[in-house]
């Protein structure tokens, strides 16, 4: 967490411009809409810099010389170009819009496929938070840079441009006094910015203290309410809300400062127009007109001068942002695929592990130095301590991790030769926690793959008895799934999830059984459903379950990482080893109850 708000708040610069080659690789394929928005914004920049122009004129044209027909001429044109600008303004913010939405759906594709495509690796050391940030928060600030962001600095810098055009072309000198004000307005400016951009990273620290703080105690509500804790975790609450309101309440400070500034600012600016164009009005050196006009320019000018500044902080929200999004996707933390695959036409479904060494840290061997083989249709149980390396050794096996030294064949061929979308398809695996995705019954058991029917849906229920309880259900196979499960009991989800391995009718069948406890009734029903998934397949199984491992072919005894002892359940008792005092310790009362 303290890491991830550390990444999280990274604010550098406003403008990188090797981000910037690399966004606009985003922006090439509507390279059209880009050219379309900067002329439209050239446009809708100049238009209301016209208006006090034509203000000038009907001032000092038509209305000195009583010229009716020209008044109505010239009120028809600035008309004209109010709609014009309404107009152009439309399109503008449609189109700048659909280029932003169009960039980010391509960006999370991007980013979401290339998640996918982690190693397990990844997962390991990254928070889920700060994995969904990207896709989301930092997405989304860059959505804001390309639809409004980068467009309005565009507008605000063509409309003082344009400003500073017409009012040189009117007179020159009065606007140079004009220009007067401008290193005062860029230093308050600058200063604000920067004060506004420590406050803003006080207030993102505070509110994600408050957002973890909440998240954490609406999860463990229960222990809360259990250990009557309330008050005094009300009492924290408080003070880490205190905090955030502060900070708050810190940064409005710098905005009531700054825009009376800006006032204070325009304000003298008048004067100055006054007193010196107002003099030359009366020396006849300036028209009343061009007075007007200059008074309407500068009341004009501080808008984008405003919005510039933030802008400023838009544009270095999305640096960080992109900055963050492309650390993620050049973080090629892949397991990677053979150049040259093999193809395996049909699985026999033979394994072999030979001086198998693997590590999930470097130098930290959980698994040393094991070899051992599977004939095809064969049973293997996996026994051992927790931790000793048994959920190890399938996660090696199916590729979630590849080995250090050593390999792992299937059919003789190295897995790391075989694609891994090839290998993990012959592979069906049901985990310790079993996960259900949101959705239903239905597609939990075949997780949205429409090759396998309904029929065969409701075949590999049955048969690993999972069916009489889901036909109990108030809408049967389609009972909406919530919360990975929640309503249902532990028992019932690992029924779901061997009909989920089941129905994938794969030729290898991993089994990481729960150690958790379920009544007797699920607990015969889910041995008779392991029982039957293991027929015809090549068989992996971590067993806790005695009638497991006394039907397998082999047990292999696995200690802090090493293979100790291996054979079957008699050899094994025989030899009086580390397999002899599991036993004794750990299934001696099950076999009690069990005949019981
Ligand atoms: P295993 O996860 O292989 O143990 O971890 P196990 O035999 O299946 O244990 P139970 O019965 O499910 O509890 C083997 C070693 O690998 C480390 C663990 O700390 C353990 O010492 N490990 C596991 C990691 O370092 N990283 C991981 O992601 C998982
Ligand atoms: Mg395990």
């Amino acid at each position: 967490m303290a890491e991830q708000q550390k990444d999280d708040e990274i604010l550098g610069k406003a403008y990188d411009s090797k981000i910037m080659r690399r966004l606009l690789t985003y922006v090439k394929p509507y390279k059209k809409y880009v050219v379309m928005a900067i002329i439209m914004n050239i446009i809708v920049a100049a238009l209301p810099a016209v208006r006090p122009l034509l203000s000038k004129i009907a001032l000092d044209t038509y209305i000195a010389n009583k010229d009716y027909n020209g008044l109505l001429m010239i009120s028809m044109i600035v008309l004209a170009v109010l709609i014009l600008q309404a107009v152009v303004q439309y399109y503008l913010t449609y189109y700048s819009e659909y280029m932003g939405q169009k960039i980010v759906y391509d960006l999370r594709v991007q980013i979401f496929k290339h998640v996918q495509k982690l190693a397990l690796r990844y997962f390991d050391k990254t928070p889920v938070g700060r994995t969904v940030t990207r896709v989301t928060n930092d997405v989304d600030s860059l959505n804001e840079m390309f639809s409004s962001g980068i467009v309005q600095v565009f507008s605000d810098v063509f409309v003082i441009i344009w400003i500073y055009v017409f009012m040189f072309g009117m007179a020159w000198d009065l606007a140079l006094v004009v220009l007067l004000v401008m290193p005062f307005l860029i230093y308050a400016t600058m200063v604000f910015r920067k004060k506004v951009r420590e406050t803003y990273r006080d207030v993102r620290k505070h509110l994600a203290n408050l957002n973890s703080y909440m998240q954490e105690h609406v999860t463990g509500m229960n222990i809360v309410q259990i250990f009557a804790k309330e008050k005094d975790e009300l009492e924290k609450f408080s003070a880490i809300n205190g905090e955030y309101r502060a900070a708050n309440i810190k940064s409005v400070f710098y905005y009531a400062v700054f825009f009376p500034v800006v006032e204070l600012l325009s304000a003298i600016t008048f004067g100055l127009i006054i007193w010196y164009g107002g003099g030359e009005v009366i020396q006849s050196k300036l028209t009343l007109g061009v007075l007007i006009a200059f008074f309407q320019y500068t009341e004009m000018f501080w808008r984008p001068v405003r919005d510039l500044s933030e802008k400023y902080n838009v544009l270095q929200q999305a640096m960080a942002s992109s900055e963050r999004i492309f650390k993620l996707l050049d973080d090629e933390t892949f397991i990677p695929d053979a150049e040259n695959p093999v193809k395996l036409e049909k699985v026999k479904g033979e394994i072999e592990f030979k001086n198998v060494w693997f590590a999930y840290n470097p130098g930290e061997y959980v698994l040393k130095n094991v070899s051992f083989d599977i004939k095809p249709g064969e049973t293997i149980a996996i026994v051992g301590a927790t931790g000793a390396g048994k959920t190890s050794l399938i996660n090696i096996l199916t590729r979630f991790y590849d080995i250090e030294k050593g390999s792992i064949t299937l059919d003789g061929i190295d897995i790391r030769q075989l694609e891994k979308r090839d290998l993990r398809k012959y592979i069906s695996m049901v985990l310790q926690d079993v996960f259900l995705f949101s959705g239903n019954i239905k597609t939990n058991i075949n997780l949205g793959n429409d090759e396998i029917t309904d029929a065969q849906i409701i075949e590999a229920a049955k048969t690993v008895g999972a069916d009489k309880f889901i036909s109990k259900l108030p809408n049967k196979y389609e009972e909406e799934v919530k919360e990975k499960g929640a309503t249902l009991s532990v028992g019932q989800r690992q029924l779901i999830s061997f009909a989920r391995a089941l129905a994938y009718n794969p030729q290898i069948l991993i089994l990481d059984e729960a150690t958790s406890s379920v009544d007797t009734e699920t607990e015969i029903l889910i041995q008779e459903a392991i029982q039957k998934l293991l027929v015809g397949r090549t068989s992996i199984v971590i067993a806790h379950r005695l009638s497991t491992i006394q039907n397998a072919n082999k047990i292999l005894v696995m200690h802090k990482g090493e293979l100790k002892e291996m054979g079957t359940h008699q050899e094994l008792l025989a030899k009086k080893g580390i397999y002899y005092r599991l036993y004794q310790l750990q299934y001696k009362d099950q076999e009690v109850v069990r005949t019981v």
